[in-house]
């Protein structure tokens, strides 16, 4: 079977991007939208639009019949339109290089309407210089904005990512299952979104953050290689690069170390770089947490350029300066970042990098640009000729400084960096920096309150489970995380496979036994059944669709995406309900009169 087999429906002989001079002379019966119609007073063009392309339709007194050519007068953007008539190839000086079918045009003989649309709110076509209408009108006719190329050929992308990741997985024995929608809360740090029970009255389901437990279930129950393109719920602040609701490629498998997950994936995203046109070279380079913390301030650090950051305590420690001093008198550090060139930034810019490192929770940096006359700014009194020299500092150079413990300074140096990167055009290596950050902490402390590095289910390194009891946030686990061009694209880890040790990390998370039981209760009695070692990852498909398409925001990789204020503009969601749709579910809203 052809393409064109495949494509041919009652209604139609073939798709309209798939006419070419092959078929010049020959009839053909197209169907499709009213893309663009000019008249040329008598002679009228449309190009005719499906999702396969357009084509340009000729109407004119001596080739269509009268009726179909009063009808093709009327026609309006949009409308829904059959036409039959004869390929033919386009003069010489008439051909349409940028169109697949530019070699050729329809002469119609006849023409239906099947459908009138009223006038677009937003134009499908665009002339190559008009601008997009803007995000929320977009958003609310997404019936139109559906239509237009960009997002079709994201949208297909997707589709194309998503089978090759079932053919890949598929491969190597995983077998793809789906979990409940209607569960149970799953930590993944995030709020619920919670669906209340008309049958159980005050009793709520919620919808999952991730299938986090279903697929450690599943390794218990024998299942060996899970996989699932799996939809996600996370009530959470948004951002350009979280939707409320989303889809992972999840995965879970038995008897498994970090590498070998590593390894599938990396494989996998070989495949899916190779459907998008990329190519991913492999192995991704590997740094520990500790490392990347250490070398660019960030978990998800962007390696396409260096600029790393550098430990100049030791450098420093004779400098009079207060700030200096008092920061490591405190057991902070002083850490930079060395800026070839930057000397070229003007006030405003280093303004701006000082800004970012701020917005980022770092109090502020110290500069100083080395020029012919010396160093200036906040660091020229500070800096000898022989500090200079130690640090490495150039002519037409700038260096960045903060002090202060590692986790203020940190965050700051990493948007400074980035940002630095950004206003110094720093040439980059690659284009596409995949790497690994493995052995991220288990715990996380905020103001003496624990809370999970990632969730509460990562087994730590075999070297540090004796910290436990004594320096839990000193605890390496084996989890990793996927990064890509400074972003995260995928989170995993080896589980705790054993009950008691997982009960262990949820009562040092605070938890009582009672809480345990009730919420994890049901985990922990599975992994009593005889649970295999086991491992897995979720990367985020949306994430990986925005990125081989270049997208600047998930919205446009998702056919029917929430804004940042988390509503559905199109169908119009969330949505109020009467008291009397309420009282079913046994509800009340605080605050609101009771109606009759
Ligand atoms: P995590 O919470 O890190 O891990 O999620 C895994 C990946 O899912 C994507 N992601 C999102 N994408 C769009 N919008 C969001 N709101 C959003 N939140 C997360 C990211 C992220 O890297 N159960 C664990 C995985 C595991 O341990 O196996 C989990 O869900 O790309």
């Amino acid at each position: 079977m052809t393409q064109h087999d495949v494509e041919r429906t009652a209604l139609r002989g073939r798709m309209v991007g798939r006419v070419d001079a092959a078929q010049a002379g020959t009839t053909v019966r197209l169907t499709g939208w009213v893309h663009r119609r000019r008249d040329l007073g008598g002679l009228l063009f449309v190009d005719l639009r499906d999702r396969s392309g357009l084509l340009q339709v000729s109407f004119g007194p001596d080739w269509t019949e009268a009726d179909s050519l009063a009808v093709a007068q009327k026609l309006g953007a949009e409308d829904v339109v059959l036409v039959e008539g004869n390929v033919e190839l386009r003069p010489e000086g008439a051909r349409n290089p940028e169109l697949a079918t530019g070699d050729v045009e329809l002469k119609a003989v006849r023409l239906e309407r099947l459908s009138k649309a009223r006038t677009p709110a937003i134009p499908v076509y665009r002339a190559p210089e008009d601008e997009l209408p803007a995000e929320e009108l977009r958003l609310r006719h997404r019936v139109l904005d559906l239509r237009r190329p960009e997002l079709q050929r994201a949208l297909a992308l997707r589709h194309a990512l998503v089978l090759a990741t079932r053919n890949y997985m598929d491969g190597l024995g995983f077998m793809e299952v789906e979990t409940p929608i209607l569960t149970k809360p799953t930590p993944e740090g995030a709020r619920d979104y919670l669906v209340p029970s008309r049958v159980h009255k005050g009793e709520f389901y919620a919808l999952p953050q991730s299938p986090q437990i279903y697929k450690q279930i599943l390794m218990v129950a024998g299942y060996d290689r899970y996989f699932q393109i799996a939809r996600c719920f996370r009530d959470e602040d948004l951002r350009a690069d979280r939707q409320p609701e989303f889809t992972q490629i999840d995965v879970e498998a038995s008897f498994v170390a970090p590498d070998d997950i590593l390894g599938w994936m990396e494989g996998l995203m070989a495949r899916l770089a190779d459907v998008a046109g990329y190519t991913a070279p492999l192995p991704f380079p590997r740094l520990t947490w500790a490392e990347a913390m250490e070398r660019y301030g960030s978990d998800r650090p962007d390696l396409r350029f260096g600029l790393e950051i550098r430990d100049w305590t030791e450098v420093t420690s004779d400098v009079d300066s207060g700030i200096l001093s008092g920061a490591v008198a405190a057991g902070g550090r002083v850490r930079g970042i060395l800026l070839e060139g930057g000397a070229r930034l003007s006030r405003k810019e280093i303004d701006e990098l000082d800004a970012e490192a701020k917005a980022a929770g770092t109090p502020g940096l110290l500069w100083g640009k080395r020029t012919d006359e010396g160093v200036s700014g906040p660091l020229g009194r500070f800096l000898s000729d022989g500090h200079v020299e130690r640090m490495g500092l150039a002519v037409g150079d700038l260096v960045i400084m903060a002090a202060g413990p590692d986790r203020v300074t940190s965050a700051g140096l990493s948007a400074a960096r980035d940002a630095a990167a950004r206003l110094l055009a720093v040439p980059r290596t690659t284009e596409h920096a995949w790497a690994w950050v493995t052995e991220f902490p288990v715990f996380e402390e905020h103001e003496g309150v624990l809370s999970p590095g990632h969730h509460p289910f990562v087994m730590p390194h075999p070297d540090d489970l004796h910290l436990l009891d004594t320096d839990p946030v000193r605890m390496r686990g084996q989890a990793y995380d996927m990064v890509y061009n400074g972003s995260e694209l995928g989170s995993g880890s080896i589980r705790v496979h054993e009950p008691g040790l997982q009960r262990k990390i949820l009562r040092v998370l605070g938890l009582s036994d009672e809480e345990i039981d009730f919420k994890f209760g049901f985990l922990l009695e599975a992994l009593a059944a005889g649970a295999p070692p086991h491992g897995g990852i979720a990367l985020g498909m949306d994430r990986i669709v925005q990125r081989f398409v270049g997208a600047g925001s998930l919205r446009d990789v998702i056919a029917f995406p929430k804004t940042t204020a988390a509503r559905a503009l199109f169908e119009g969601a969330p949505t109020p309900l009467k008291d009397h749709d309420l009282a079913d579910l046994g509800i009340r809203i605080a605050g609101r009169r009771e109606s009759s």
